[in-house]
């Protein structure tokens, strides 16, 4: 059995097509079903719905052999045992800080609200920067809006949710797309069924997101 984590929204909107070259078919449609598990076309693969911060998870640990995950997701997560051996070039955006319009640079400590933790306190530690990082799970925006932060982290793509909080974009961090990620020992012990599906799924990539 081959167990792929997805989550619900824009990475299984753009993944179930490259799935669908490799002739994977989820039985029923993920968005509106309430199981959590769902068969495919294939009667040795299916799905597992969760949330998109804890694919790497699933996949680490065993639980799900292979998993789709957002770049910025995996920079945060860290993590030693998982593979990541392509670029789906979907739910491309940017990983970026950003600020009120016009805001000074403050001057002491600076004070940083964002969901990824572990990458701002990278960012700022290779800048030499003394941060405040403060740990928020959405709505990043609010935070300089209201005092509580200077800057966020946060992810780009329009621009629009800064734009309509009077933020602006300003230092890139990374640009962002999704994975897809192998958990390592799945890796081995599956290896050429493994190694069919990275390669069927790098034709529907090439196929449908040229560079
Ligand atoms: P969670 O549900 O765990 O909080 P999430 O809400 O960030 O995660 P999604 O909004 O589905 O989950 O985003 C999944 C991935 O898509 C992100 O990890 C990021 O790589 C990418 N992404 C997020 N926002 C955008 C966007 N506006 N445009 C393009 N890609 C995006
Ligand atoms: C994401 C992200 C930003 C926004 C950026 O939110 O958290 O707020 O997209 O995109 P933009 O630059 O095009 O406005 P999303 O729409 O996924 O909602 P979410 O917060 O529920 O994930």
């Amino acid at each position: 059995m081959l167990t792929i984590a997805l989550s619900k929204g824009r990475i299984l909107d753009d993944t179930l097509p490259l799935l669908a070259a490799a002739g994977i078919v989820p039985t029923e449609n993920p968005d509106k079903s309430r199981k959590l598990i769902i068969p495919t076309t294939q009667d040795d693969v299916r799905l597992l719905i969760v949330r998109a911060t804890d694919v790497p998870t699933y996949v680490e640990h065993g639980a799900a052999d292979l998993g789709v995950a957002g770049k910025d997701v995996l920079l945060e997560y860290g993590g030693q045992g998982i593979y990541e051996p392509l670029d789906l070039r979907i739910a491309l955006c940017k990983l970026m800080t950003a600020g009120a319009v016009g805001a000074p640079e403050p001057k002491g400590r600076l004070r940083v609200a964002t969901k990824f933790v572990n990458v701002a306190k990278r960012y700022y530690a290779e800048q030499g920067r003394q941060v405040d990082i403060i740990k928020l799970y959405g709505s990043m925006e609010l935070a300089p809006l209201v005092g509580l932060a200077d800057k966020i982290i946060d992810v780009v793509d329009t621009g629009n949710t800064l734009r309509a909080n009077g933020l602006e974009a300003q230092e890139l961090i990374a640009h962002i797309s999704s994975r897809l990620i192998v958990n390592k020992a799945s890796m081995k012990m599956q290896h050429a069924r493994i190694q069919e599906l990275i390669d069927t799924l790098r034709e529907a990539v090439e196929a449908r997101h040229p560079r």
